[in-house]
Protein backbone atom coordinates (compact mmCIF):
# COMPACT_ATOMS: atom_id res chain seq x y z
CA UNK A 1 0.00 0.00 0.00
CA UNK A 2 1.08 3.55 -0.91
CA UNK A 3 0.78 6.70 1.29
CA UNK A 4 -0.51 9.74 -0.60
CA UNK A 5 -0.71 13.57 1.51
CA UNK A 6 -3.69 14.57 0.06
CA UNK A 7 -5.89 11.45 -0.94
CA UNK A 8 -6.89 8.09 0.94
CA UNK A 9 -6.59 4.55 -1.19
CA UNK A 10 -7.83 1.75 -0.41
CA UNK A 11 -8.88 -1.96 -1.93
CA UNK A 12 -12.14 -2.75 -0.74
CA UNK A 13 -11.78 -6.06 -2.25
CA UNK A 14 -12.75 -5.63 -6.23
CA UNK A 15 -13.27 -2.18 -5.78
CA UNK A 16 -10.92 0.37 -5.31
CA UNK A 17 -11.62 3.56 -2.95
CA UNK A 18 -10.13 6.79 -3.42
CA UNK A 19 -11.04 9.63 -0.98
CA UNK A 20 -9.71 13.20 -1.46
CA UNK A 21 -8.69 14.14 1.72
CA UNK A 22 -7.61 17.78 2.11
CA UNK A 23 -10.10 18.56 4.56
CA UNK A 24 -8.62 21.71 5.63
CA UNK A 25 -9.18 23.44 1.98
CA UNK A 26 -12.03 21.44 1.18
CA UNK A 27 -10.51 19.41 -1.44
CA UNK A 28 -9.06 22.32 -3.72
CA UNK A 29 -7.43 20.20 -6.29
CA UNK A 30 -3.90 21.58 -5.71
CA UNK A 31 -0.87 20.38 -7.66
CA UNK A 32 0.33 17.58 -5.38
CA UNK A 33 -3.29 16.31 -5.04
CA UNK A 34 -3.92 15.73 -8.60
CA UNK A 35 -0.43 14.16 -9.13
CA UNK A 36 -1.68 11.73 -6.32
CA UNK A 37 -4.75 11.11 -7.61
CA UNK A 38 -3.24 10.14 -11.22
CA UNK A 39 -0.57 7.68 -9.20
CA UNK A 40 -3.77 6.44 -7.64
CA UNK A 41 -5.88 5.83 -10.62
CA UNK A 42 -2.34 4.30 -12.68
CA UNK A 43 -2.02 1.83 -9.74
CA UNK A 44 -5.62 0.67 -9.73
CA UNK A 45 -5.79 0.20 -13.63
CA UNK A 46 -3.13 -1.85 -13.76
CA UNK A 47 -3.74 -3.78 -10.73
CA UNK A 48 -6.11 -7.32 -11.97
CA UNK A 49 -7.94 -7.79 -8.80
CA UNK A 50 -9.68 -4.34 -9.01
CA UNK A 51 -12.86 -4.15 -11.69
CA UNK A 52 -14.32 -0.87 -10.61
CA UNK A 53 -12.99 2.38 -8.80
CA UNK A 54 -15.29 4.79 -6.76
CA UNK A 55 -13.82 8.70 -6.20
CA UNK A 56 -14.95 10.24 -3.41
CA UNK A 57 -14.83 13.13 -1.07
CA UNK A 58 -15.85 14.45 2.45
CA UNK A 59 -19.52 14.71 3.43
CA UNK A 60 -18.67 18.82 3.37
CA UNK A 61 -16.98 19.09 -0.09
CA UNK A 62 -16.13 16.61 -2.84
CA UNK A 63 -13.61 19.44 -4.44
CA UNK A 64 -13.97 22.94 -4.32
CA UNK A 65 -12.08 23.57 -7.11
CA UNK A 66 -8.43 23.94 -8.77
CA UNK A 67 -6.58 25.57 -6.21
CA UNK A 68 -6.72 29.19 -6.16
CA UNK A 69 -4.08 30.04 -3.90
CA UNK A 70 -1.77 28.15 -6.40
CA UNK A 71 -3.31 29.60 -9.65
CA UNK A 72 -3.15 33.62 -8.38
CA UNK A 73 0.37 34.15 -8.98
CA UNK A 74 0.26 32.48 -12.78
CA UNK A 75 0.99 34.42 -15.58
CA UNK A 76 -0.29 33.10 -19.24
CA UNK A 77 3.26 31.83 -19.98
CA UNK A 78 3.22 29.67 -16.97
CA UNK A 79 -0.19 28.14 -17.61
CA UNK A 80 0.49 28.09 -21.16
CA UNK A 81 3.83 26.15 -20.62
CA UNK A 82 3.08 23.79 -18.22
CA UNK A 83 -0.61 23.08 -20.03
CA UNK A 84 -2.50 23.66 -16.71
CA UNK A 85 -4.61 21.68 -15.50
CA UNK A 86 -5.65 19.14 -17.85
CA UNK A 87 -2.13 17.53 -18.64
CA UNK A 88 -2.36 16.60 -15.33
CA UNK A 89 -5.88 15.98 -14.66
CA UNK A 90 -7.28 13.76 -17.64
CA UNK A 91 -6.61 10.58 -15.49
CA UNK A 92 -10.17 9.55 -14.25
CA UNK A 93 -11.25 10.56 -18.15
CA UNK A 94 -8.36 8.05 -19.49
CA UNK A 95 -9.46 5.06 -16.95
CA UNK A 96 -10.49 2.31 -19.05
CA UNK A 97 -12.30 0.49 -15.68
CA UNK A 98 -15.36 2.46 -15.01
CA UNK A 99 -14.69 4.90 -12.33
CA UNK A 100 -17.74 6.39 -10.25
CA UNK A 101 -18.02 9.80 -8.56
CA UNK A 102 -19.86 9.45 -5.12
CA UNK A 103 -20.09 13.26 -4.62
CA UNK A 104 -21.29 15.17 -1.39
CA UNK A 105 -21.42 18.67 -0.57
CA UNK A 106 -19.44 20.94 -2.79
CA UNK A 107 -18.06 19.96 -6.15
CA UNK A 108 -17.08 23.00 -7.54
CA UNK A 109 -15.13 24.33 -10.65
CA UNK A 110 -12.04 21.97 -11.25
CA UNK A 111 -14.17 19.08 -8.68
CA UNK A 112 -17.27 19.13 -10.87
CA UNK A 113 -14.94 18.79 -13.53
CA UNK A 114 -13.28 15.54 -12.12
CA UNK A 115 -16.68 14.57 -11.37
CA UNK A 116 -17.54 14.93 -15.08
CA UNK A 117 -14.81 12.71 -15.94
CA UNK A 118 -15.91 9.91 -14.19
CA UNK A 119 -18.14 7.61 -15.98
CA UNK A 120 -21.13 8.83 -13.72
CA UNK A 121 -22.07 10.37 -10.95
CA UNK A 122 -23.90 9.39 -7.74
CA UNK A 123 -24.68 12.34 -5.76
CA UNK A 124 -25.77 12.94 -2.35
CA UNK A 125 -28.81 15.07 -1.20
CA UNK A 126 -26.60 17.82 0.32
CA UNK A 127 -24.32 18.14 -3.20
CA UNK A 128 -24.12 21.44 -4.59
CA UNK A 129 -22.09 21.29 -8.24
CA UNK A 130 -21.35 24.62 -9.96
CA UNK A 131 -18.46 26.48 -12.15
CA UNK A 132 -17.76 29.11 -10.84
CA UNK A 133 -14.57 30.03 -12.54
CA UNK A 134 -16.66 33.51 -13.90
CA UNK A 135 -16.63 35.16 -10.26
CA UNK A 136 -12.62 34.70 -10.08
CA UNK A 137 -12.19 35.94 -13.60
CA UNK A 138 -11.34 33.03 -15.54
CA UNK A 139 -13.58 30.11 -16.82
CA UNK A 140 -13.68 26.08 -16.47
CA UNK A 141 -10.36 25.06 -17.94
CA UNK A 142 -10.59 21.13 -17.31
CA UNK A 143 -13.85 20.40 -19.31
CA UNK A 144 -16.62 22.20 -17.86
CA UNK A 145 -17.65 24.15 -20.62
CA UNK A 146 -17.54 21.07 -22.54
CA UNK A 147 -18.52 17.82 -20.79
CA UNK A 148 -21.09 19.93 -18.85
CA UNK A 149 -22.68 20.73 -22.07
CA UNK A 150 -22.33 17.41 -23.75
CA UNK A 151 -24.21 16.36 -19.88
CA UNK A 152 -27.25 18.78 -19.92
CA UNK A 153 -27.32 20.79 -22.96
CA UNK A 154 -26.77 24.39 -23.89
CA UNK A 155 -29.40 26.54 -21.75
CA UNK A 156 -28.04 24.82 -18.40
CA UNK A 157 -24.66 24.49 -19.56
CA UNK A 158 -24.41 28.18 -20.52
CA UNK A 159 -26.61 29.22 -17.08
CA UNK A 160 -24.33 27.84 -15.14
CA UNK A 161 -20.72 28.80 -16.76
CA UNK A 162 -22.03 32.36 -16.95
CA UNK A 163 -23.63 32.90 -14.03
CA UNK A 164 -21.12 30.98 -11.82
CA UNK A 165 -25.07 29.92 -9.49
CA UNK A 166 -24.72 26.55 -7.88
CA UNK A 167 -27.29 23.71 -8.26
CA UNK A 168 -28.23 21.28 -5.67
CA UNK A 169 -28.76 17.84 -5.98
CA UNK A 170 -32.19 17.74 -7.00
CA UNK A 171 -31.58 19.89 -9.56
CA UNK A 172 -28.40 18.08 -11.05
CA UNK A 173 -30.72 14.87 -11.18
CA UNK A 174 -33.51 16.44 -12.98
CA UNK A 175 -30.81 18.25 -15.66
CA UNK A 176 -29.26 15.22 -16.59
CA UNK A 177 -26.01 15.72 -14.50
CA UNK A 178 -26.08 12.94 -11.70
CA UNK A 179 -27.58 9.63 -12.09
CA UNK A 180 -28.81 9.13 -8.72
CA UNK A 181 -29.14 10.61 -5.83
CA UNK A 182 -29.19 9.12 -2.60
CA UNK A 183 -29.30 10.18 1.14
CA UNK A 184 -26.06 11.74 2.23
CA UNK A 185 -25.50 8.40 5.26
CA UNK A 186 -25.99 5.99 2.35
CA UNK A 187 -23.83 7.92 -0.40
CA UNK A 188 -20.59 5.36 0.32
CA UNK A 189 -22.10 2.15 0.68
CA UNK A 190 -24.47 3.00 -2.21
CA UNK A 191 -21.26 3.97 -4.89
CA UNK A 192 -19.51 0.45 -3.26
CA UNK A 193 -22.25 -1.18 -4.35
CA UNK A 194 -22.82 -0.05 -7.78
CA UNK A 195 -18.71 -0.13 -8.63
CA UNK A 196 -18.96 -3.87 -6.91
CA UNK A 197 -21.85 -5.20 -8.86
CA UNK A 198 -19.94 -3.63 -12.03
CA UNK A 199 -16.83 -5.36 -11.01
CA UNK A 200 -18.15 -8.74 -10.55
CA UNK A 201 -19.57 -8.59 -14.15
CA UNK A 202 -17.48 -10.09 -17.33
CA UNK A 203 -14.58 -7.65 -17.26
CA UNK A 204 -13.89 -7.75 -20.99
CA UNK A 205 -17.50 -6.99 -21.56
CA UNK A 206 -17.66 -3.64 -18.72
CA UNK A 207 -14.87 -2.25 -20.82
CA UNK A 208 -16.12 -2.76 -23.78
CA UNK A 209 -19.31 -1.15 -23.05
CA UNK A 210 -17.92 1.62 -21.33
CA UNK A 211 -15.78 2.34 -24.16
CA UNK A 212 -18.71 1.98 -26.66
CA UNK A 213 -20.73 4.30 -24.61
CA UNK A 214 -17.62 6.69 -24.91
CA UNK A 215 -17.67 6.60 -28.49
CA UNK A 216 -21.63 8.12 -28.76
CA UNK A 217 -19.04 11.38 -27.68
CA UNK A 218 -16.85 11.40 -30.06
CA UNK A 219 -18.27 9.82 -33.30
CA UNK A 220 -20.60 10.53 -35.96
CA UNK A 221 -23.76 7.89 -35.17
CA UNK A 222 -23.37 5.81 -38.21
CA UNK A 223 -19.47 4.88 -36.86
CA UNK A 224 -20.74 4.59 -33.09
CA UNK A 225 -23.34 1.93 -34.54
CA UNK A 226 -20.70 -0.02 -36.32
CA UNK A 227 -17.90 0.39 -33.39
CA UNK A 228 -20.71 -0.87 -31.33
CA UNK A 229 -21.55 -4.00 -33.60
CA UNK A 230 -17.86 -4.70 -33.93
CA UNK A 231 -17.49 -4.94 -30.15
CA UNK A 232 -20.42 -6.62 -29.58
CA UNK A 233 -19.06 -9.29 -32.11
CA UNK A 234 -15.98 -9.62 -30.51
CA UNK A 235 -17.77 -10.12 -26.92
CA UNK A 236 -19.19 -13.62 -28.30
CA UNK A 237 -15.31 -14.48 -28.15
CA UNK A 238 -15.30 -14.26 -24.59
CA UNK A 239 -15.61 -16.83 -21.51
CA UNK A 240 -17.77 -14.14 -20.14
CA UNK A 241 -21.00 -14.32 -23.01
CA UNK A 242 -20.33 -18.69 -23.02
CA UNK A 243 -20.51 -18.52 -19.17
CA UNK A 244 -23.03 -16.07 -18.74
CA UNK A 245 -25.54 -17.15 -21.66
CA UNK A 246 -24.95 -21.06 -20.29
CA UNK A 247 -25.54 -19.71 -16.59
CA UNK A 248 -28.38 -17.93 -17.45
CA UNK A 249 -30.35 -21.28 -19.35
CA UNK A 250 -28.38 -23.30 -16.17
CA UNK A 251 -30.87 -21.17 -14.11
CA UNK A 252 -27.50 -20.29 -12.04
CA UNK A 253 -25.56 -17.69 -11.32
CA UNK A 254 -22.92 -16.93 -13.85
CA UNK A 255 -18.91 -16.73 -12.49
CA UNK A 256 -17.14 -15.04 -14.21
CA UNK A 257 -13.35 -15.04 -14.84
CA UNK A 258 -12.38 -11.67 -16.30
CA UNK A 259 -11.07 -13.48 -20.02
N1 LIG B 1 -8.71 26.84 -3.61
C1 LIG B 1 -7.95 27.05 -2.49
N2 LIG B 1 -8.52 27.08 -1.25
C2 LIG B 1 -9.84 26.88 -1.15
C3 LIG B 1 -10.66 26.67 -2.27
C4 LIG B 1 -10.04 26.66 -3.57
N3 LIG B 1 -10.72 26.44 -4.69
N4 LIG B 1 -11.93 26.51 -1.87
C5 LIG B 1 -11.91 26.64 -0.52
N5 LIG B 1 -10.65 26.85 -0.08
C6 LIG B 1 -10.19 27.05 1.30
C7 LIG B 1 -10.56 28.42 1.80
O1 LIG B 1 -9.61 29.37 1.39
C8 LIG B 1 -10.56 28.20 3.29
O2 LIG B 1 -9.22 28.21 3.74
P1 LIG B 1 -8.81 29.07 5.05
O3 LIG B 1 -9.59 28.42 6.17
O4 LIG B 1 -7.34 28.86 5.13
O5 LIG B 1 -9.23 30.46 4.77
C9 LIG B 1 -11.07 26.77 3.44
O6 LIG B 1 -10.88 26.16 2.16
C10 LIG B 1 -12.54 26.69 3.78
O7 LIG B 1 -13.25 27.43 2.81
P2 LIG B 1 -14.34 28.58 3.19
O8 LIG B 1 -13.99 29.21 4.49
O9 LIG B 1 -14.49 29.48 2.02
O10 LIG B 1 -15.63 27.66 3.39
P3 LIG B 1 -17.17 28.07 3.19
O11 LIG B 1 -17.96 26.92 3.70
O12 LIG B 1 -17.40 29.43 3.72
O13 LIG B 1 -17.37 28.19 1.58
C11 LIG B 1 -17.12 27.44 -0.70
C12 LIG B 1 -17.25 27.05 0.78
C13 LIG B 1 -18.43 28.08 -1.20
C14 LIG B 1 -16.86 26.17 -1.48
C15 LIG B 1 -15.97 28.45 -0.87
O14 LIG B 1 -14.81 27.92 -0.24
C16 LIG B 1 -15.61 28.75 -2.30
O15 LIG B 1 -16.31 29.50 -2.96
N6 LIG B 1 -14.50 28.17 -2.83
C17 LIG B 1 -13.99 28.45 -4.13
C18 LIG B 1 -14.81 27.77 -5.20
C19 LIG B 1 -14.29 28.13 -6.58
O16 LIG B 1 -14.31 29.26 -7.01
N7 LIG B 1 -13.81 27.10 -7.33
C20 LIG B 1 -13.35 27.27 -8.67
C21 LIG B 1 -11.86 27.30 -8.70
S1 LIG B 1 -11.24 27.66 -10.32
C22 LIG B 1 -11.17 26.17 -11.12
O17 LIG B 1 -11.58 25.16 -10.62
C23 LIG B 1 -10.54 26.21 -12.49
C24 LIG B 1 -10.80 25.01 -13.34
O18 LIG B 1 -11.81 24.92 -14.03
C25 LIG B 1 -9.85 23.92 -13.39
Amino acid sequence: TVTYEHILLEHRDTVGLITLNRPEALNALCDTLTKELTDALERLEVDERIGAIVITGSPKAFGAGADIKEMQPKSFADVYLEDFITSTWEAPAKSRKPVIAAVAGFALGGGAELAMMCDFIIAADTAKFGQPEITIGILPGAGGTQRLTRSVGKAKAMDLVLTGRMIDAEEAERIGLVARVVPAEELLTEALAAAEKIAAFSRPAVLMAKEAVNSAFETPLAEGLRFERRLFHAAFATDGQAEGMSAFLDKRRPEFNNR
